[in-house]
């Protein structure tokens, strides 16, 4: 079965996987899946997701094919579909794309390999979205009500999109901060200020400026700090229950004062530690028929 968006998961199917990636962590759930093989293919950088994806393979006795964009035949100009027909052929039992093209996988559809999306392009992070979904139930146990706000680089953002859509459809309230330029007009969910988002909300979602998708056009680094990212003042306005979080890698001093990285709010690297359960749960899933994914991509 694949995971390639949000919208692939019913809200039941999120919370199973959930709840088993809780029960990875709590250790009270083995799964050995020694003997079975697969395929981390990334055409873009990646620290946490790459190496969560592995470590949650370690854990589960999987082995791992090598592949490196710049090493393997698409240096030859092998296209994405070849490459993963290629694996299909070797006998592998999944693979994790990620690829700068946004839904990459409608190309792949005829293959009959599991796929699971590492990020499209701008368009879905599901692995990270359910990271995050862990992350904030952990700290609030249900997203009913929850006042989340998204802020940053909406409009370049996988992330942000998987994040607002899911957790909405999980009846969070959700309100987005961008600056002009960076709002996404096809997102329905009100823009507020950055102010506004740190006041009153339970979960202050960051977003990392994707200076690589801008097509060179630069911005003020010193003035968005002031403008659109949390400041220390502005953590001190926030709830005594809120948190911080950001799917990283974090650009310290832009999206947010350095020292509040590490502060007791923040769950930037609770998040990267839950994604490696995440992953063991979304690996299990996949792989194994009448496991929690579902055939049809309809939503509760
Ligand atoms: N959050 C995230 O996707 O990080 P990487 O790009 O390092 O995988």
């Amino acid at each position: 079965m694949n995971l390639l968006k949000m919208d692939d998961l019913t809200n039941h199917e999120i919370n199973e996987l959930l709840n088993q990636a809780q029960s990875f962590k709590e250790e009270k759930q083995k799964v050995n899946l020694n003997g079975l093989v697969g395929a981390l293919l990334f055409y873009e950088p990646s620290t946490r997701t790459k190496l969560s994806f592995e470590m949650a393979c370690h854990k589960l006795g999987i082995k791992l094919l090598s592949f490196s964009k710049e090493t393997s035949s698409v240096s030859k100009g092998e296209s994405l579909y070849d490459t993963v027909k290629t694996i299909e052929a070797l006998g592998a039992d999944f693979i994790v794309i990620r690829h700068p093209e946004k839904r990459y996988f409608e190309q792949l559809t005829d293959l009959n390999i599991p796929i699971i999306n590492g990020g499209d392009g701008t368009g879905e992070h599901p692995t990270q979205s359910l990271l995050d979904l862990m992350t904030i139930k952990e700290s609030f146990n249900q997203f009913d009500q929850l006042q989340v706000a998204i802020c940053g680089d909406i409009k370049h953002s996988r992330v942000a999109k998987s994040n607002a859509y899911a957790l909405s459809r999980l009846g969070a309230n959700i309100r987005l901060v961008a600056k002009e330029k960076w709002q996404d007009e096809q997102l329905p969910f009100p823009y507020i200020d950055m102010d506004q988002a740190a006041l009153d909300s339970d979960v202050l979602m960051l977003l990392r400026v994707q200076k690589e998708r801008h097509g060179g056009v630069s911005y003020d680094q010193q003035s968005y700090l002031e403008q659109f990212g949390l400041t220390i003042k502005r953590e001190q306005m926030m709830k005594d229950n809120s948190i911080i979080m950001h799917p990283a890698p974090v650009n310290r001093g832009v999206e947010i004062d350095s020292s509040l990285v590490e502060s007791p709010r923040s769950k930037i690297f609770e998040q990267m530690n839950n994604g490696v359960f995440i992953r063991q749960a979304i690996i299990t899933n996949c792989l194994q028929k009448g496991g929690a994914f579902h055939e049809n991509s309809d939503s509760e």
